[in-house]
């Protein structure tokens, strides 16, 4: 098993009485791809929103590289190279491709980096973030505003967004939500890439995804950890069967 990069311990977010999060135990790996799971409101994004400081835990520790990085703000998160993507698509629609991922480099190298305050430091940001945009296959989109480029394409730019960050983690929040066939499998693909570099943590709902990725999975019901294992065991499981899909044979 590779290095534990990323950690929780005991990590809770509670809103007035909803336990959107409650005591979660969970540790993500470099270099793999590590799936969450779980039906509609059971708190995958609440997990990924607290692992990247975008809201305080109300109780628990996260630990990153064995420092405890609880209570950061999400810009540290950022620059400690915790980078994320959204449920819903984040980018600037009248920029253009590598704009996009000039403003999310800028985000990683923040004030020392002033975008304008030289040529080189300019120069600099345009270089990862067009390293960004030839990682997920969209370098000749460069010069395109968002807007005109495919729905797909646009969530392959959200992750550039988050690569042209530095990150050594990658938390995705639901990448292939509303797509074709076709432009999930081009995600898949790119994933499939990504993981050897990267730690991924993947929040996804279509399961084939899931199954074809997956290095490790976790399935989590009501805010809590239900199981963590190795695709195979987690369709095998019973309780996985019963908490999750409802005894429904068919989703797996
Ligand atoms: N900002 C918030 N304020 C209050 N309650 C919230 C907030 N964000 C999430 N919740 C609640 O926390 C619970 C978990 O929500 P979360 O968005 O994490 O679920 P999810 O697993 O990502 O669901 P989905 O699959 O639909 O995206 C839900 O009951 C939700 O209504
Ligand atoms: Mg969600």
């Amino acid at each position: 098993m590779s290095e534990c990069v990323l950690q929780a311990e005991n990590l809770s977010k509670h809103w007035g009485g909803l336990k959107a999060l409650h005591e979660f135990n969970i540790k993500f790996y470099d270099k793999s791809l590590h799936s969450i799971v779980g039906p509609n409101g059971a708190g995958k994004s609440t997990l990924l929103n607290i692992l990247c400081g975008t809201y305080p835990a109300t109780k628990g520790v996260i630990l990153y590289k064995g420092n405890n990085v609880t209570g950061l703000k999400s810009y540290q998160f950022c620059r400690k190279g915790i980078g994320r993507s959204f449920q819903k698509t984040n980018i600037f629609k009248a920029s253009t491709c590598l704009e996009n991922c000039c403003i999310a480099a800028q985000q990683r190298v923040g004030g020392s980096f002033n975008l304008f305050k030289s040529r080189q430091s300019s120069q600099f940001i345009k270089q990862i973030a067009s390293d960004a945009l030839a990682q997920v296959g969209l370098s000749g989109r460069a010069d395109t505003v968002a807007s005109a480029i495919s729905y797909g394409e646009q969530r392959q730019l959200e992750i550039a967004m988050v690569l042209a960050t530095d990150p050594q983690v990658l938390l995705l929040d639901e990448p292939m939500a509303g797509m074709g066939h076709e432009e999930s499998l081009t995600i898949i693909e790119l994933l499939k890439q990504l993981k050897q570099r990267y730690c991924i943590v993947l929040v996804e709902h279509d399961m084939d995804a899931v199954f074809e990725l997956s290095d490790l999975m976790t399935v989590m019901v009501d805010g809590q950890h239900l199981i963590t294992d190795v695709v195979d065991n987690i369709r095998a499981n019973p309780l996985v069967q019963e908490a999750y899909l409802g005894n429904d044979d068919e989703v797996f």
